[in-house]
């Protein structure tokens, strides 16, 4: 077993990946921006925008938008799901029970549901584009390519990261000869990376499962699920992780795109607690509670169309009742750890958790004596 938690191998994370402190932006489809991305890559961390509800033109531009802004590394990350199984019946099922909500707010279901972006597993536009833009890092979530396509990326000097949720997919990910594994905690907001959605799930919590990976694999592992300041990331980084990765500690930057419901959600005084739905895109994701998690968790309520056909769905219902100043249809994702969310911009959060963790390990090594 190789001694991951020695100082040379975890500089080697931060060597290879380019980046000079231990702090992953984690990719964000729809909120993240690139002008949050590019302000925690400046900052010397490794910022990320996701481009996997994009198609391959759409995602080309927002590397180019990143790459105008910040000279650094930065990572591109696309969703590598089973593709989607439609099921007219379920789908029409699952609108007719929606339909009464759509109606409090003026409006009528769509007709029909469509799956809305593909999976990496398929798009070999998006493949091709990565080939040519050449982004110096891709992450990938929910599973994992052909091994031509990995291949292929490493071979164009990409770094390839991928998220595990058990020591299972971590085995995965190593065999497949990525870079280095995601440790994604059950704490952690949006999507649940797991590589099977309708598989056993242990739930690891980010503890558990980053000291598992560090210490059952040769590669290097960035924390993800529950940080938020740097005592979290002295926390992840004692268990042997080389990097921690924040989500839900950005959300309230001013460089993100979410919108003002969103961040009253994060930061205002009415904080909900967060839960588990496939009501808002047919795959288990962590988000706040509202009245379309409360509907998918509800005795009678019929399965939810396929990930990410139900998605759709979600959207019109939530456009629909945005339109009336309405937010309970919104997917706000967010992890356990939301109410210590800050609304600082982004460089100053990167510098803020620099100096807390600088703090914490002082602190630490004054208990240890
Ligand atoms: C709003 C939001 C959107 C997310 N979108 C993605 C995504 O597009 N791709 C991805 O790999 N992970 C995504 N995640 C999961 C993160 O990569 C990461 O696992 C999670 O944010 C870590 O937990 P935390 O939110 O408690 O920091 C998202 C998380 C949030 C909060």
């Amino acid at each position: 077993m190789h001694t991951s938690t020695s100082p040379d191998h975890r500089r080697s994370l931060l060597q290879m990946l380019g980046i000079s402190t231990p702090i992953v932006l984690a990719p964000m489809a729809v909120v993240g921006t690139p002008a949050l991305a590019a302000a925690v890559s400046e900052a010397g961390g490794l910022g990320s925008i996701a481009v996997g509800h994009m198609d391959a033109e759409a995602a080309r531009k927002t590397i180019r938008e990143t790459r105008a802004l910040t000279n650094k590394p930065f990572n591109v990350n696309v969703f590598c799901h089973v593709p989607a199984r439609a099921d007219a019946r379920r789908e029409q099922a699952w609108l007719d029970y929606l339909a009464p909500h759509f109606a409090e707010h003026g409006a009528t279901p769509p007709a029909g549901l469509r799956e809305i972006y593909s999976t990496f597993m398929t798009d070999d536009a998006m493949f091709r584009m990565f080939l040519e833009e050449k982004p110096p890092v891709v992450s990938l979530h929910f599973g994992l390519p052909a091994q031509e396509k990995i291949d292929a990326l490493r071979a164009a000097g990409i770094k390839l990261l991928a998220s595990a949720t058990s020591l299972q997919e971590a085995r995965a990910i190593e065999a497949a000869g990525i870079d280095a594994i995601v440790a994604q905690g059950i704490e952690a907001g949006g999507h649940r990376g797991c590589f099977d959605p309708d598989g056993d799930d242990e739930g690891l919590g980010t503890l558990a499962l980053v000291r598992l990976l560090a210490r059952h694999t040769s590669l290097p592992v960035i924390a993800a699920g529950g940080i938020m300041d740097g005592a979290g990331i002295a926390a992840v980084l004692a268990l042997g992780a080389q990097a921690a990765q924040l989500g839900t500690a950005f959300i309230a930057c001013p460089e993100s795109s979410a919108d003002a419901a969103y961040r009253a959600a994060l930061t205002g005084p009415n904080r909900r607690p967060t839960t588990f739905t496939r009501a808002i895109s047919g795959r288990t994701a962590r988000g706040f509670a509202n009245r379309l998690t409360a509907l998918g968790a509800a005795a009678d309520a019929p399965p939810a169309p396929d990930y990410p056909i139900a998605y759709d769905a979600g959207k019109a219902l939530h456009a629909a009742a945005k339109a009336t100043g309405s937010a309970e249809y919104a997917a706000q994702w967010a992890g356990q750890a939301a109410p210590l969310a800050r609304s600082l911009p982004a460089a100053e959060l990167v510098a803020q958790l620099k100096a807390e963790l600088a703090e914490t390990v002082g602190r630490l090594a004054a208990l240890a004596g």
